[in-house]
């Protein structure tokens, strides 16, 4: 029976996001609908309600979920009713010329749901293709990454996203490894996160870079060994004082500004990486000397989803925090209901949290 749940709608660009009463289908083939537990609120679905992704308004928004598994379509093998998952946006397809070289972790062609959930009859965007400040959603199968239940719903929606993300960003695309210096520029979820994987590669020397001494504060207990507030002075040469005059190995920005990516770029040492992991508005331009981008050598990445491979690296990260050596909680400032979430984002914009995460 197609089903009538509550969520959170963003329907015009900046407006505020309202609750609706929204209409899912049953699962169709290669598809499942989920029952959300807990949705961590991620500075992209206010880059939807901005019209900062796209205008393919009304978004039903979040993404950063776990939930259980409630029912799905005739054909799916992946998940069963009552599995513990957590909603991922990278359903590999299998198939793509990235996937068929071996590269399933940037495929090119993901799944989403085929069907469409609604509105009054209008068909909804969900943000990343999840959709999950819902009662309960609808993904293709292979967005449901079975993990553990020992971890609770609202550290593993984590993953989902932001806490993935930095940490990947870290680990995967910047490919931090022991006695490497690293800088991070914004001390969000994501960055705190990409942190929080670079002390678990083994980098010595990590440098956090924020405006808010409070977020600056929060970058130390997820392993940050220096903090500098941005303004405070000149980032770059600070950064170059923590470094033997050199500059880090691998700068990673987690904030989406033209302005932190130049210092990001200028902060590293010669064939350093620099990884943007920020998300840009369409309008954002660099303009860097091309001689600078030829003379560093290195390499400029940008990581999405910190080329991660959900049904890899989930179940690890869940194992990480479940033997307390990835401290999960620390990035849970709040839980929230459904009807919180237009506040929890202006927390977000005021810098109060790191993550508001809706328990339903
Ligand atoms: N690439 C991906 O796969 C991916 C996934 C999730 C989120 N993101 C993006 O990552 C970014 C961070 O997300 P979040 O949820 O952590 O957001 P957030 O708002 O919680 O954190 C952003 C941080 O940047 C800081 N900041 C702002 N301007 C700054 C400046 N000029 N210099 C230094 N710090 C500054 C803020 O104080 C804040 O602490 C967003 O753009 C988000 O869309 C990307
Ligand atoms: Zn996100
Ligand atoms: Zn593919």
């Amino acid at each position: 029976m197609p089903q009538q749940v509550r969520a959170v709608v963003a329907k015009a660009k900046g407006e505020p996001v309202t609750i609706e009463t929204i209409d899912i289908p049953d699962p169709g083939p290669g598809e499942a609908v989920v029952k959300i537990q807990a949705c961590g609120v991620c500075h992209t679905d206010l880059h939807y309600r901005e019209g900062a992704i796209n205008d393919e308004f009304p978004f039903l928004l979040g993404h950063e979920a776990s939930g259980i598994v409630e029912s799905v379509g005739d054909d799916v093998t992946s998940v069963a009713p009552g599995d513990f998952v957590i909603l991922n946006w990278r359903a590999v397809c299998g198939d793509c010329r990235s996937c068929n070289r071996g590269r399933p972790h940037l495929c090119f062609n993901t799944h989403n749901a085929t069907q469409k959930m609604t509105l009054d009859g209008q068909e909804l965007s969900p943000a990343l293709g999840i959709g999950a400040f819902a009662e309960k959603t609808l993904v293709a199968a292979g967005q449901c990454t079975k993990v553990s239940p020992d971890a609770s719903p609202e550290v593993a929606g984590l993953i989902g996203c932001g806490v993935m993300a930095g940490l990947g960003a870290a680990m995967n695309t910047g490919n931090v490894g022991r006695g490497d210096s690293v800088a991070v520029f914004g001390c969000g979820g994501v960055g705190d996160a990409a942190i929080a994987g670079a002390h678990l590669a083994g980098a010595s020397t990590i440098i956090a870079v924020d405006l808010d001494d409070k977020k600056l504060a929060w970058a130390k207990e997820f392993g940050a060994t220096h903090t500098i507030n941005a303004s405070s002075g000149d980032v770059v040469e600070a950064i170059k004082e923590l470094t033997d005059g050199n500059g880090v190995d691998v700068a990673i920005e987690a904030v989406g500004l033209p302005s932190t990516y130049e210092q990001a770029f200028y902060a590293r040492d010669l064939a350093g990486t620099v990884v943007l992991v920020g998300v840009p508005n369409p309008e954002m331009k660099i303009e860097l000397p091309l001689i600078d981008v030829f003379g560093r050598g290195g390499s400029l990445k940008s990581s999405w989803y910190g080329d991660c491979l959900p049904s890899r690296d989930f179940p690890m990260l869940i194992d990480l925090y479940l033997q307390g050596r990835l401290d999960l909680e620390r990035f849970v400032s709040e839980t929230i209901a459904l009807e919180d979430v237009e506040e929890a984002f202006h927390r977000m914009e005021a810098g109060e949290v790191l993550r508001s995460v809706v328990v339903l």
